[in-house]
């Protein structure tokens, strides 16, 4: 799960899809294309979202997006185009490249919809950043 500065959005996408799979079988983290927030805990925002729905973030700390990950990970999913952009700026080769999707097709197919980067706004922004992400976690999750 990967967005730009790993405290808002993909914390919270990888807290929500932990909370669908089983973690003996599926590894989930997520990165930030940034570096400003490493090491930091989650936007206390996207905490008490989390929390409202049962879902603890707080054992998170930012960490920047590396190439590495994509050896690492089998689907790389980005909130927004500008992260789709910058991660395959990243990517050593085409079946790199296909690993990267936009975490909201799994709800849009083909509407190239972003999830609302929710850090200048208020709190409804990180209620309805929740929602879509739930939405898209739980399609991911079947997939699985
Ligand atoms: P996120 O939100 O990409 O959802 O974590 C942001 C958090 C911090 C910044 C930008 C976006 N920032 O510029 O520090």
């Amino acid at each position: 799960m990967v967005c730009l500065g790993n405290i808002c959005r993909s914390p919270l996408a990888e807290g929500i899809l932990k909370s669908k799979v089983d973690p003996a079988k599926v590894q989930v983290d997520s990165a930030g294309t940034g570096g400003w927030h490493v090491g930091e805990l989650p936007d206390s925002r996207s905490i008490e979202v989390a929390q409202k729905y049962g879902i603890d973030i707080t054992d998170q700390r930012g960490r920047k997006f590396s190439a590495y990950d994509f050896e690492q990970y089998d689907y790389i999913y980005v909130m927004d185009n500008s992260n789709y952009q910058d991660v395959i700026k990243l990517a050593n080769s085409s079946s790199e490249i296909a690993k990267v999707k936009l975490i909201l097709d799994e709800v849009f197919p083909d509407e190239n919809v972003d999830v609302p980067d929710p850090y200048y706004g208020g709190t409804l922004g990180f209620e309805n950043v929740f929602k879509l992400l739930d939405d898209a976690c739980e399609k991911i999750a079947h997939k699985l």
